[in-house]
């Protein structure tokens, strides 16, 4: 925990929509009346049929149910490009930056409408209505975004699916919802290397036989080679010059669902978050206009991907909400070297950049100069999201990238959230290294005791939120009794985070990780349970136990304990084996960092893994281990410590 606190800048005292007083204000407001407080903001959307019910929302145990502005009728598309239209045609929407360096375009407005509609006239033309599923499995390329638009203009769900998952992942994910189209390239391309995309899709769908896909449609990235089915595949540009650039946004309720994104948990397979159109767009676009205080005419800049939320709700939504100009990069932060970051921020004329810890943190290890070679001069406002940041690697970010200019927005939020719930406004918070602060507007965060206890004051435990807010998860696809068991049992009437967090004396918020079994390697989320059933999936393996480890770069590691089937012999080659088995089963985020073959794991007597030892030893923290007495074989504890795997 650092101490040190940082003004707000004059500058941004000058130019920030709000300061510390107003915050405050509309902060109060905010809670006090939410059905007045929303009801104003829904209408920074356009509404085909405005709402007359602001709020309807029930936490009750066994009973939760979420709607916003239920009666209104609205569009996404309609609310990203057309509104736009009289006064955007010819203001630059995308800027699309490529792997390689020599590769970037820029797409208006007009061009944006144009090309959604094509896409999906392209999807109409393959019988894709309102309700109806499309996974979406496609690399940093302005097509995702049409394809995603597209889906939304239809009132069709899309489910994007990040390009780094295997074969077996995407068919797990295709399988859940029934998706019947499919949305592809023939390859995608990063860091210079090759991804079989459209390989991957003809795998995934050989394995989720149960489910008939239709139509797998192709946009061409590299012009790599790739099988294509007849009557089932086709290339994207040869049905797209087939049809016209008009196409009417099908008017949707404002509790018709917009996507689904599956993401893990701490038990079972990955779960589809449900977001609906309404309250999503709504709190979507007045987080980013109030976070990155989006100005007209700034270029605004996430690195994520768009096959996590944070490419959803601040890539693609949220700015196009606002008539903004976002920024989608193809490649990575390290490559043709570790100045391309910054290179693109000198190239664009970037003025906010939004990324994440895990990148801070490798660029710091690569020194200063890759950075302090370039300008950056258009920089004004640094954000960072997806685990907590180090006061390190803050202190780094504000001092070099931002030249001690630009405040730092450490966003707190997660893809059931829709969007960002506790973090700084520029304009208005003194920032702290390693805190996010301050709660959003309508947000109102707790702190809670293991038995839901709300503490007061200072203190530290874990994080709930007392009431809803407009980009909450509606449910989990097909499985609403997943949704009210995950979020809402754990402490009833509330919706539990899964983080645990601290609350100084002023007030703000510090989010200290997980505190289930989900890790967060390099910001992306996993559950212990998936690599695990990866791992006991091998014919070589009888048992694994999988837990986080503190990480220089990854923020977490991935360490697994590997019990094998008798008469396996332990051995460097198998365990690369399994670190490939791994990758090949979920993708290569899952890779375990560290393999510890272990005769057996703690186990309490009936049976249980006692998951809290084996951290302890994976942090190295053996000396703390704490109450051994209740394991059915103590010894084992002795074996695993004497065998634990070194971390550098
Ligand atoms: C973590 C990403 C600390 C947290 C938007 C959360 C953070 C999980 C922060 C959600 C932050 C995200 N500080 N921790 N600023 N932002 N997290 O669903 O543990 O991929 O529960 O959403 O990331 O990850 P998800």
């Amino acid at each position: 925990m650092s101490d040190k606190i940082y003004d707000v800048p004059a500058e941004w005292a000058k130019r920030a929509f709000l300061d510390d007083h107003a915050y405050r204000a509309k902060y109060e407001a905010s809670v006090r009346d939410p059905e007045g407080f929303w009801g104003e903001e829904g209408k920074r959307i356009e509404w085909f049929e405005p709402y007359t019910i602001v709020k309807n929302t029930s936490y009750a145990p066994g009973n939760v149910s979420i709607k916003w502005f239920e009666d209104g009728v609205t569009n996404v598309a309609w609310n990203c490009i057309d509104r736009h239209l009289p006064t955007r045609a010819d203001q630059v929407a995308i800027i699309w930056e490529g792997d390689d360096p020599s590769q970037s375009r820029s797409i208006t407005y007009q061009e944006l409408h144009d090309e959604v509609c094509r896409f999906a006239n392209v999807l109409r033309n393959r019988n894709v209505e309102k309700g109806d599923r499309v996974t979406i499995y496609m690399p940093m390329i302005p097509e995702a975004a049409y394809a995603m638009l597209a889906c939304a203009r239809l009132g069709a769900i899309h489910s994007v699916v990040f390009g780094g998952f295997s074969p077996d992942s995407l068919a797990g994910r295709i399988r859940d919802c029934g998706s019947k189209v499919i949305i592809t390239t023939d390859e995608g391309l990063r860091g210079g290397r090759k991804v079989p995309l459209k390989a991957n899709v003809d795998a995934a769908i050989a394995k989720a036989s149960d489910v008939e896909v239709d139509h797998v449609i192709v946009v061409k990235r590299t012009g790599g080679s790739v099988d294509m089915k007849p009557g089932r595949d086709v290339w994207y540009h040869e049905a797209a010059d087939l049809v016209t650039s008009e196409c009417p946004a099908v008017p949707v309720e404002a509790e018709h669902p917009l996507f689904i994104l599956y993401t893990s948990g701490s038990t079972g397979l990955p779960k589809g978050v449900l977001h609906t159109t309404g309250g999503y767009l709504v709190y979507a676009s007045m987080t980013h206009q109030y976070v990155f205080d989006y100005h007209e005419g700034d270029v605004y800049w996430c690195t994520a991907d768009i096959g996590w939320v944070t490419g959803h709700s601040y890539i693609v939504y949220g700015p196009l909400a606002n008539g903004a100009t976002t920024l989608m990069f193809e490649g990575v932060p390290n490559y043709p070297t570790n100045s391309r970051f910054w290179e693109v921020i000198d190239k664009h004329k970037v003025n906010i950049f939004y990324t994440a810890p895990t990148a801070i943190r490798a660029l710091m290890q690569a020194g200063d100069e890759p950075v302090t070679k370039t300008s950056r001069a258009s920089l004004r406002l640094l954000g960072s999201v997806g685990e907590p940041i180090n006061p390190e690697a803050w202190e780094w970010y504000h001092r070099v990238v931002g030249e001690e200019r630009c405040p730092i927005v450490d966003t707190w939020w997660q893809t059931e959230t829709g969007g960002i719930l506790i973090t700084p406004l520029p304009g208005a918070t003194r920032l702290k290294p390693g805190s996010a602060t301050r709660p959003f507007f309508g947000v109102i965060p707790q702190v809670v005791d293991a038995e839901g206890g709300v503490l007061e004051g200072a203190c530290e435990g874990n994080l709930v939120i007392a009431d809803s807010w407009p980009g909450q998860m509606r449910t989990v696809y097909g499985d609403h009794e997943r949704f009210m068991q995950t979020y809402f049992s754990t402490y009833p009437g509330k919706y539990f985070t899964g983080d645990g967090c601290r609350r100084d004396a002023d007030g703000y918020y510090w989010i200290t990780g997980r505190v289930d079994d989900v890790i967060n390697v390099s910001g992306h989320r996993m559950g212990t349970a998936e690599v695990e059933s990866a791992l006991v999936a091998h014919p070589k393996v009888s048992e694994a136990a999988v837990v986080g480890y503190p990480h220089d770069i990854k923020g977490q590691g991935i360490y697994a304990y590997v019990t094998l089937m008798d008469g396996v012999e332990p051995s460097e080659d198998l365990r690369k084996e399994l670190v490939n088995w791994v990758r090949r089963e979920i993708g290569p985020i899952a890779s375990p960092d560290l393999i510890q073959f272990a005769p057996g794991l703690p186990k309490t007597r009936s049976g249980k893994i006692m998951r809290r030892i084996l951290r302890k030893i994976a942090e190295d923290e053996f000396g703390n281990l704490g109450d051994t007495s209740t394991l059915a074989d103590p010894t084992v504890v002795d074996d695993l410590i004497s065998h634990r795997q070194n971390k550098k």
